[in-house]
């Protein structure tokens, strides 16, 4: 299976337009929205999720580019981990592929669904059923709801996906997402190929600088917490979904050193594997 990191950072990216922090005013390269295509044959290809920078994301891969017909694309259908705006607002941008076939948690589609009535307009949804060599399994990971949802709908809210390649016996483990070390993850990342894993926050308490919530509140255990189960592991572990407020940003700080030294990957956009 091929993977390709088409996003890095959390919601608003970096730089993020509205912000003059210390990071988002480095002149760093510059990391979209969270969004990873996999595929287990190089010419079908899946989102899990789908950034509101999905267009530039498609553009700048070839992979994804359209073709071969003059209205063909690669492009497969649409896991989504949770109905948070910088994972979803994608799929208003992708409206001219009418019938994309998306598949998310029951809570997460019916969040959803006042952007699915816009999309009925262009050719809607249809569902994601199943991958061609490719197995999907499931695991719940948060009650942590959009801040736009007010209702008091059942979860789960965020899920990680566990893909794995069928012929090559490879795995990705995709959680973006993770408010904790959910029970049952560890049997969930067993053996993965590679583990992408919510990177949002370095360390409780980094969002009051900006005047945030804490990072517990926002649902992000952040990379001080995981970094202490995941080191000294095998495999292959990478942090994605980055906020902006994050010092790991910073190839030249401690906290960037910190994590490379545990063993996991700070993958910039565009990044490709193979498991
Ligand atoms: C999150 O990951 O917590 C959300 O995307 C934050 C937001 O944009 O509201
Ligand atoms: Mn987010
Ligand atoms: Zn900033």
């Amino acid at each position: 299976m091929k993977v390709i990191v088409l996003g890095t950072a959390a919601g608003g990216g970096c730089p993020q337009w509205n912000c003059a922090c210390r990071l988002c005013a480095a002149g760093l390269p510059p990391r979209t929205q969270d969004c990873v295509a996999i595929s287990a044959d190089g010419v079908g290809w899946y989102l899990l999720n789908c950034s509101p920078d999905i267009r530039a994301q498609i553009l700048s891969t070839p992979a994804l580019r359209a073709g071969p017909g003059p209205r063909e694309t690669p492009l497969r259908g649409v896991l989504l981990t949770d109905a948070e705006l910088d994972h979803s607002l994608g799929l208003l941008m992708l409206r001219e592929a009418g019938g994309l076939p998306v598949f998310a948690p029951d809570a997460v589609l019916s969040a959803l669904s006042p952007f699915r009535a816009i999309i009925d307009g262009y050719g809607g949804w249809t569902s994601l059923a199943d991958l061609p060599g490719l197995r999907v399994d499931v695991l719940p990971v948060s009650d942590k709801k959009p801040k736009y949802v007010s209702s008091a709908g059942d979860g789960p809210w965020v899920v990680a996906y566990r893909i794995s390649d069928l012929a090559t016996g490879g795995a990705l483990v995709y959680a973006p997402c993770l408010k904790s070390w959910p029970d049952g993850f560890d049997a969930f990342v067993e053996d993965a190929s590679l583990v992408l894993l919510d990177g949002t926050f370095h360390a409780p308490g980094e969002m009051t600088g900006v005047g945030g919530p804490d990072q517990i509140a926002m649902g992000h255990l952040p990379i001080t917490a995981s970094l202490a189960r995941i080191a000294g592991r095998p495999g292959r572990w990478a942090f994605t979904h980055l906020n902006n407020t994050n010092p790991v940003l910073d190839p030249a700080s401690a906290e960037h050193a910190a994590v490379v030294s545990a063993g996991a990957l700070l993958p910039a956009d565009g990044t490709e594997f193979s498991v």
